[in-house]
């Protein structure tokens, strides 16, 4: 049996991601070694650190090219000689861009195939557990604060607005697009959304932040990182989660210009990776998993489909053409 899979073929640091840097590869499944499954991959997860996986800028394992690119995902057992896993099981884990995974149970989680399948690869996985420990953990959310999100429609961001929205918070989203920005407010009710690429964001936060901004949640970083630093509030909290904005740049800008308003307003600003709060992981599963079951917590998944347009899917977070937690289906 053959197994098709994308290797790594290109290095993409300091510009924007290509589909060349990828090249598809068909290879003889080798027979079943002992303690080993077989994993048939069903659905991919992608986010933008996978360009920074392949920049190998150090926070993740090292790659080559050549490798098979790296990726979460959800499967089905197909063989198996590991007595921890049995034919038929749903697994998530590290499956990469391919057909085919061989496995150790060690290496995977098996899940219940229900409802929330593929939430585990968003809300239930990286993605939500990211949302959860950068806002409780570094924006610490007070009742009555004024939290701004950017990146708010997004995977990791809508999960934030709606989690500062439990913690009693009015909550502003930063979005691209009327589409994006009208979900935010009557499907997952933010206070408010502003559409930064067809509004003035300076003159929208001022008007829907009046008092100014308590915590601010960042995806994006850049220009929007700056206007909402002008605008923050005594004691201010913001939360440095990614900063996409940057991530194709080829000259990375110098810092921002309104940086000296952390000092004025006593403010604090503070980056943070979900691996470091691996320990804590379950009980903030647990409760993910329950909001999600009562309902307060919605969430959104964009699906693509066919093995052949894996790479073109990763390429669609950098644009925005995704909306919701991007997935493809095999
Ligand atoms: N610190 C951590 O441990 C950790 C873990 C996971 C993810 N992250 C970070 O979290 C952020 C969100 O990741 P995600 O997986 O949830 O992806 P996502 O938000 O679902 O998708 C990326 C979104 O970024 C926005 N975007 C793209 N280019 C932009 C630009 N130049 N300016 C402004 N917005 C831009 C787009 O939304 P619009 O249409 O609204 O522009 C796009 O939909 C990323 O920065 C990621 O690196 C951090």
């Amino acid at each position: 049996m053959m197994n098709r899979q994308w290797l790594i073929d290109g290095q993409p640091r300091g510009r924007a991601m290509r589909e060349s840097d990828f090249k598809e590869q068909s290879i003889e499944l080798a027979p079943l070694g002992a303690d080993c499954a077989r994993v048939k991959v069903e659905v991919l997860g992608f986010d933008p650190s996978m360009k920074g996986q392949m920049e190998n800028i150090g926070y993740a394992a090292a790659t080559s090219q050549g490798d098979v690119m790296g990726a979460n995902g959800i499967g089905e057992v197909v063989e198996s000689n590991d007595p921890g896993l049995k034919v038929g099981d749903k697994v998530t884990g590290r499956l990469c861009w391919q057909e085919y995974a061989t496995v150790r149970a060690r290496d995977v989680q098996t899940v219940p195939n229900d409802d929330l399948l593929t939430a585990r690869l968003g809300p239930l996985g990286g993605t939500g557990l990211t949302a959860y420990f950068g806002l409780l953990r570094h924006g610490r959310p007070q009742p009555g604060d004024t939290l701004v999100v950017s990146g708010a429609a997004g995977a990791t961001g809508s999960i934030v607005g709606q989690l500062g929205r439990l913690a009693g918070c009015r909550v502003i989203g930063i979005a691209g697009g009327e589409k994006k920005c009208r979900w935010l407010v009557d499907e997952l009710q933010y206070n408010g959304a502003i559409d930064y690429k067809n509004e003035l964001l300076k003159v929208r936060l001022k008007e829907l932040c009046p008092g100014g901004v308590d915590v601010f949640f960042d995806n994006v970083g850049g220009a929007i990182l700056n206007d909402v630093l002008a605008r923050i509030a005594l004691g201010a909290r913001v939360v440095v989660c990614g900063g996409i904005s940057r991530y194709e740049a080829e000259d990375l800008p110098a810092g921002p210009a309104n940086y000296m308003n952390l000092v004025f307003q006593r403010a604090t600003m503070a980056g943070f990776l979900v691996t470091d709060y691996a320990s804590e992981f379950s009980r903030a599963h647990r409760r993910l998993e329950a909001w999600l079951r009562s309902g307060e917590l919605q969430y959104r998944e964009d699906v693509q489909e066919g093995f052949e347009n894996i790479p073109a899917t990763l390429l669609r977070l950098f644009s925005g053409k995704n909306f919701g937690k991007q997935l493809l289906r095999l």
